[in-house]
C-alpha cells in the first residue's frame, strides 16, 4: 500500500478497508471503476453515494495543500459508474490562484479518463462558489447531486440557484460533451503527439485556445492536462493545472519533471504561455517548450 493511504485507511469501516487494501498499491491514482465500485458496495454493505462518502478520506490523501493544510477529497462518479477521485492542489509559495480545488481535480480525472458525463460529485467540504460555478460548466451541470457528510443530497440547482452559465454566451455543448477540433502538427515526437491529442479534446469556446499541457517525469511516464475554459472565465482550470493535479495523483514528486510541453492553437484570442510558464517555474527547473499549431482548415 502506498505511504499516502497508511493513515486514511484507518478512518474507513473495517470490512470496507480489508477489500480496498488490495487495490492501493503503487499503481493506484484514485480511479475505481464500476465493477470494483460494485464488489466494495456488496463487501461493505453500503449503497453507491455510502460507498462514495466513506471513502472521502482516501481522496483527501491524495491531496497536497502546503498553504492551507487543509485536505479536500472529492469523488466524481460518471455515468458509466465509475469512481474518480481528485483532492486539492497548492503551489507552495506561490500565488493562491494556482490552486486546484478537489471537485475540479476529481472532474478533470473523469474527463480524461473519457467520461462523458458526472451524475454525482461526492466531497467532505461544502463546495466553494468557484466550484460551484465550475461544475455548471457540465453536462447537465444543475443536475449533478452533491453529496456532503451528513448533509441532504441535492443537485447544484440547489447550491446554485439563478446560475450563470455557458447558455448566457450561447455555448450549447458544454464540458464533457463530445468535441473535437482537428489541430495540424507534423512531429514524429510521443509527447508532442498526445499533447496535439489532448489540445484537440480540449474545452475552449470562449477563447478558442484549445490547449494541453504534457508533463514528462524521469522514469518516463506522462502526465497530461487539457484546458477547460468556464463561462465566467475566473474559474477556468489551466492545462498545467491539471496536468500538475494528475501528476500528483499519480504519487509523482514535482522534482521528478523533466519535460514540460504547452500546446496551443494559433486561432486563439489569448495565450496561456505566460500563465503556464509561471506555474512551472514555482515547481521544476525545466524550460517550457511552447509549441502554436493551426487549426485544420
Ligand atoms: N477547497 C477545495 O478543494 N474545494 C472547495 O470547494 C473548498 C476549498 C480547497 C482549496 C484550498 O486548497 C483549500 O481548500 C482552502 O480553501
Ligand atoms: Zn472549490
Amino acid at each position: 500500500m502506498q505511504d499516502r493511504f497508511v493513515r486514511s485507511i484507518t478512518q474507513l469501516p473495517e470490512a470496507l478497508a480489508g477489500a480496498i487494501m488490495p487495490l492501493l498499491n503503487q499503481g493506484f491514482s484514485g480511479h475505481l471503476d464500476a465493477v470494483q465500485v460494485k464488489e466494495l458496495c456488496r463487501v461493505s454493505g453500503l449503497d453507491n453515494h455510502g460507498l462514495g462518502l466513506a471513502l472521502l478520506p482516501l481522496a483527501a490523501s491524495l491531496a497536497k495543500p502546503p498553504v492551507s493544510d487543509f485536505y479536500v477529497g472529492a469523488i466524481a462518479i460518471g455515468k458509466s459508474g465509475d469512481f474518480y477521485m481528485g483532492a486539492n492542489l497548492e503551489l507552495e509559495g506561490e500565488a493562491l490562484f494556482h490552486s486546484v480545488h478537489a471537485e475540479q481535480s476529481a472532474i478533470s480525472h473523469a474527463w480524461l479518463s473519457g467520461e462523458v458525463e458526472i451524475k454525482d460529485i461526492v466531497v467532505n467540504a461544502s463546495p466553494c462558489g468557484h466550484c460551484r460555478q465550475f461544475i455548471n460548466e457540465l453536462v447537465h451541470g444543475q443536475k449533478v447531486h452533491i453529496h456532503l457528510p451528513g448533509q441532504a443530497t441535492a443537485p447544484l440547482s440547489h447550491y446554485l440557484p439563478y446560475a450563470f452559465g455557458p447558455a448566457d454566451l450561447n455555448v450549447t455543448s458544454p464540458l464533457l460533451s463530445k468535441q473535437q477540433t482537428e489541430l495540424e502538427l507534423e512531429s514524429d515526437d510521443p509527447l508532442l503527439i498526445e499533447a496535439l491529442d489532448h489540445a484537440s479534446l480540449s474545452y475552449a469556446p470562449y477563447s478558442r485556445c484549445h490547449a494541453a499541457v504534457v508533463l514528462e517525469t524521469d522514469d518516463g511516464a506522462t502526465f497530461c492536462g487539457r484546458y477547460a475554459e468556464n463561462a465566467a472565465f475566473n474559474p477556468s482550470m489551466l492545462p498545467m493545472q491539471m496536468a500538475l493535479s494528475n501528476l500528483v495523483r499519480h504519487n509523482r514528486e514535482f522534482s521528478s519533471i523533466s519535460r514540460a510541453i504547452l500546446l496551443e492553437s494559433s486561432a486563439g484570442k489569448i495565450s496561456l504561455v505566460g500563465a503556464t510558464m509561471d506555474a512551472l517555474h514555482t515547481v521544476a527547473a525545466v524550460q517550457l517548450e511552447h509549441l502554436v499549431v493551426d487549426p485544420v482548415r
